[in-house]
């Protein structure tokens, strides 16, 4: 049996107004995170700042569309200072939102050209920490037990016999979710992309709240194939789990996770601090020490073989700007649900 949720931006907004952490007094002693990576990585990246900073580092986990929900909600009262990862998409639309803070870090040179375009692009109100790219994770195991093909490309996502066998995350909350819509509608136009995702959702047992969500759920054996980030499949594998990826046929999109400074941050120093220690080498290799395999922004972050080769995949030419904006986003996101999320399975 296999739950529907249903997240609107607005439904988010005032959910997450209300379960706001209490404890963030203002201080020069700490920083409020909200953190849109796996917890491992998260938990991490806190503890490991607050031990070279000496600060009280508090963290939140949230999606990417749920942390932007979140900044939103608390427009007026900031109590987050730095919102580190999440896909870059929603960084963009907060700062067209005016929600995060114009800070140029003396550190962009230092980045690949994709994560200082996103800064460029955001009128330096955000910043690339990773990248990667969209594809499929599949049960090797579930998938040899049910006779099924491996699923290479978009298409293969439509076949009858995967009814009820795939998850992806919604784009309401997730970022993952909302990159697959972005990807589809620049891969196919928008009608016939949301023709495919009238056909995917009968074959979608489940749109979980979070973007890791369905990769676990496939690992696990609670569904055949899940569509996610690809770097997320790594760190499945080494807890033994059956999961193997493919990046589809007919081309993808990457995501640009990013970081970006809350305006109005009551540890505006603090943030600055963290934001510049979390785009050096030794911090972004916090992400493979917490078994995540996205590609570093910074060049000199040493690569492990885990992380995807970008040169072995076909790549849709993604605009980040366009689909950045909130205007688009809520667009597709509203089309979806009235279109796509609303039909009986
Ligand atoms: O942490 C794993 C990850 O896949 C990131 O690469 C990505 O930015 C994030 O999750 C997206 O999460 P969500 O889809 O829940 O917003």
């Amino acid at each position: 049996m296999t739950t529907r949720r249903t997240f609107t931006l607005s439904t988010l907004t005032l959910l997450l107004a209300a379960a706001a952490p209490t404890a963030q007094a203002q201080g020069s002693g700490q920083l409020n995170i909200v953190c849109s990576v796996q917890d491992e990585w998260c938990s991490m990246m806190s503890s490991a700042f607050a031990k070279s900073s000496g600060l009280k580092v508090n963290v939140l986990k949230r999606g990417s569309g749920e942390a932007l929900a979140q900044l939103i909600a608390e427009r007026a009262n900031p109590k987050i200072d730095v919102w580190f990862g999440g896909t870059g998409d929603p960084h963009l639309q907060a700062a067209e939102q005016d929600l995060t803070l114009e800070y140029k870090s003396p550190s962009l040179p230092q980045l690949h050209s994709w994560a200082q375009d996103q800064a460029q692009q955001s009128g330096w109100r955000t910043v690339g920490v990773y990248s990667g790219p969209l594809g499929f994770g599949y049960n090797t195991e579930l998938l040899a037990k049910k006779k099924l093909p491996v699923p290479k490309c978009w298409k293969d996502l439509l076949s009858p016999a995967l009814r009820g066998e795939v998850q992806v995350a919604n784009p309401a909350s997730s970022g993952t979710a909302y990159t697959m819509i972005a990807t589809i509608v620049q891969l196919m136009g928008e009608d016939k992309a949301y023709e495919y995702l009238k056909g995917l959702h009968k074959n979608v047992s489940q749109y979980t709240r979070s973007g890791t969500g369905p990769i676990k759920a496939a690992a696990r054996g609670e569904t055949t194939v899940s569509i996610s980030f690809v770097h997320d499949a790594p760190g499945e594998q080494m807890q033994g789990f059956p999961i193997a990826t493919e990046t589809p046929c007919e081309g993808t999109g990457a995501e640009i996770g990013s970081m970006s400074i809350v305006k109005g941050a009551r540890n505006l120093d603090n943030a600055k601090k963290f934001y510049e220690w979390a785009l050096t080498p030794a911090a972004q290799q916090l992400g493979v020490a917490a078994k995540q395999f996205q590609l570093p922004s910074n060049k000199a972050a040493p690569l492990d073989a885990r992380i995807p080769d970008f040169r072995k995949i076909k790549f849709i030419q993604y605009d980040y700007a366009k689909y950045g904006k909130s205007s688009e986003r809520k667009r597709l996101i509203d089309r979806w649900e009235r279109e796509v999320n609303s039909l009986p399975r």
